[in-house]
């Protein structure tokens, strides 16, 4: 793996969000993988779980049920009462060198329920729209790292709004097969329209890079195969060369809470992880690459 040169001074802090409002695409995986990959690679990384299902705090070790309180998810730092504090106090370490991790739990519903209303009350003061208070929040941090990534949930809810707004980057995660492209189309359609409706309002959109990373791949599937194909016409470039492939080494890594970063190599079967590797760590180079391009290095 390259050392990758940290952000310097007038570098943009790159805020990169992992979305698709299909359940089970990968996003949780992308987003841990990518998070590794770079902070291996020396970057200050900071991971925001932003479903309130928290399977990335689950897989940096953190039960959302036990471990996480109140007023300790990203909904602390973006909630609309008094009791908001500093996101930079909310931040966790993980025992995974260089990346801190913004934990998520079910108190994040709470910003979907409570933007409507903040909404109406609002609107009139010129407060931080709903779309605006990721973002802010990040910008306390900002700083500190080199990198953000945000889990989104798989939904297009108040929360996955901010996140795109927030964002430099986004990377929409594809299992290729026919109900799941079906699903992204419409994912993307809904986001589109959405974001027209935030800019509208006066909203932030400038993503430096948005690609499509094919996860959970069998290549040696035909019917696969063929959706890969048809997702490299449609769009092109857009589409990341590497592909996550399936295999049971990611899936029991997610099992055991363990990536395939951390395993013992004995721990699965050789070739089996190795060929897992090579195909995340194919996507997390042309990742990497995206980002030194946008710095201009
Ligand atoms: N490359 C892969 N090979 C095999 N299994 C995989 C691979 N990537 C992810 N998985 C498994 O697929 C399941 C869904 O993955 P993940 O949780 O990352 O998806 P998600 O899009 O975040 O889901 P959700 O929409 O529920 O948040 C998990 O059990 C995970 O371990
Ligand atoms: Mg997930």
């Amino acid at each position: 793996m390259e050392f990758l040169p940290r952000r310097r001074p007038g570098d943009k802090l790159q805020i990169i969000t992992v979305a698709n409002f299909k359940g089970g695409s990968a996003k949780t995986t992308t987003a841990l993988y990518l998070s590794q990959y770079l902070a291996l690679a020396g970057f200050r990384v900071l991971a925001i779980d932003l479903d309130p299902q928290a399977s990335l705090s689950a897989m940096f070790g953190y039960q959302p049920e036990f471990d996480i309180g109140a007023n300790e998810t990203l909904y602390g730092a973006i909630r609309y009462d008094e009791h908001r504090r500093p996101l930079r106090e909310i931040v966790r370490p993980t025992y995974f060198d260089g990346i801190g991790l913004v934990p998520g739990n079910l108190e994040l519903m709470e910003f979907e329920h409570t933007t409507p209303r903040a909404m109406v009350e609002r609107r009139e003061r010129g407060h931080d729209l709903f779309f605006r208070r990721v973002a802010s929040a990040i910008d306390q941090v900002a700083d500190e790292y080199d990198v953000i990534v945000i889990d989104c949930p798989p939904q297009l809810g108040y929360l996955t709004m901010g996140a795109l707004n927030a964002a430099t980057a986004m990377l929409v995660t594809i299992h290729p097969q026919m109900v799941d492209v079906a699903s992204m189309s419409q994912f993307l359609l809904m986001t589109s329209d959405l974001m027209s409706v935030i800019e509208e309002a006066g909203g932030r959109l400038d993503h430096d890079f948005i690609r499509y990373v094919i996860t959970r791949h069998d290549p040696n599937d035909v019917p696969e195969a063929q959706i890969v194909a048809l997702l490299r016409t449609l769009f092109g470039s857009d589409v990341l060369q590497a592909t996550v492939w399936k295999s049971t080494a990611i899936a029991n890594a997610g099992l055991t809470k363990q990536s395939l970063y951390e395993l013992e190599r004995g721990a699965v079967g050789r070739g089996a992880y190795d060929r897992a590797l090579e195909s995340v760590d194919a996507v997390n180079a042309e990742i990497a690459q995206l980002l030194k391009k946008v710095w201009g290095r």
